[in-house]
């Protein structure tokens, strides 16, 4: 479903992924781990097509097509949806309406008591929310939007341990299910802490270092590695 091709990207000038090489198939989930700004939030941003990351070499390919020479909206329709690690607050905009205007109001209810977030419905999106019911909203609007490739940044980094239950198995529920036109669905899901591990059947692992996925394997494998020898190469350690 997604190839990522030698892709090398600038931001303000400055390079931020210097040749990743990764593929995703339809139906499979792989984590991303990596430390603190080794790319892997600009490679999810670059995906999206956020305007500020600049792709000066490589391809990004959906379905086998190109979708570089494409805006946010027309990736969005493509089915490319994101969970940002740190979304903004929109004073006046409540969550029912926001997911009216998503056409998505007949799943809200379902979606948001999964979530713990049933006594939300009119609050204006993230304002006042604490930190991790701003994660756990990010990943109830992800699902709302019903996309085939979705593209999670830490969704569980701040949700307590209860709630990363529900976070994981909301993840687990929208890849292993078809989305509403029948399409198989895959992700990617940056995690620090591993903790997302325990509740989805991750495929495979990825370790990025300073701008490239360096190696890639058993998720499972490659967490307890990091755990106990930090963001090294395995076959190296
Ligand atoms: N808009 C920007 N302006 C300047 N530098 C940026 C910008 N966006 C990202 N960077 C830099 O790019 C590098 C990679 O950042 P990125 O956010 O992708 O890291 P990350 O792997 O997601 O880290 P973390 O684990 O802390 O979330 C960092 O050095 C960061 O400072
Ligand atoms: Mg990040």
């Amino acid at each position: 479903m997604l190839e990522v091709k030698d892709l090398t990207v600038e931001v303000d000038g400055k390079p931020v992924l210097n040749g990743v090489d990764l593929a995703l198939a339809e139906g499979a989930l792989h984590v991303l781990l990596g430390p603190n700004g080794s790319g892997k939030s600009s490679l999810l941003a670059t995906i999206m097509g956020l305007p500020s990351f600049k792709v000066t070499g490589g391809d990004i390919l959906f379905d086998g097509q190109s979708i570089l020479h494409l805006g946010i909206h027309e990736r969005a329709s493509l089915g490319v949806g994101m969970a940002y690690q740190r979304p903004p607050s929109l004073d006046g905009v409540k969550i029912d309406s926001f997911a009216a205007a998503l056409g998505a109001s007949d799943r809200l209810a379902q979606a948001a008591e999964a979530l713990d977030l049933t006594e939300f419905l009119d609050r204006d999106m993230n304002v006042g929310f604490s930190g991790g019911e701003i994660k756990r909203w990010e990943i109830l609007k992800l699902t709302l939007q019903d996309p085939r490739l979705l593209l999670f940044d830490e969704p569980e980094s701040g949700v307590d341990l209860e709630h990363v239950i529900a976070v994981g198995q909301a993840i687990q529920r929208v890849v292993a299910a078809p989305d509403h036109r029948g399409r198989i669905c895959s992700a990617l899901v940056i995690t620090h802490t591993g903790l997302i591990l325990n509740h989805v059947d991750a495929d495979q692992g990825h370790i990025m270092r300073e701008g490239r996925i360096v190696h890639s394997g058993d998720p499972h494998e490659i967490f307890n590695h990091i755990r106990t020898k930090g963001y090294t190469v395995p076959d190296a350690a």
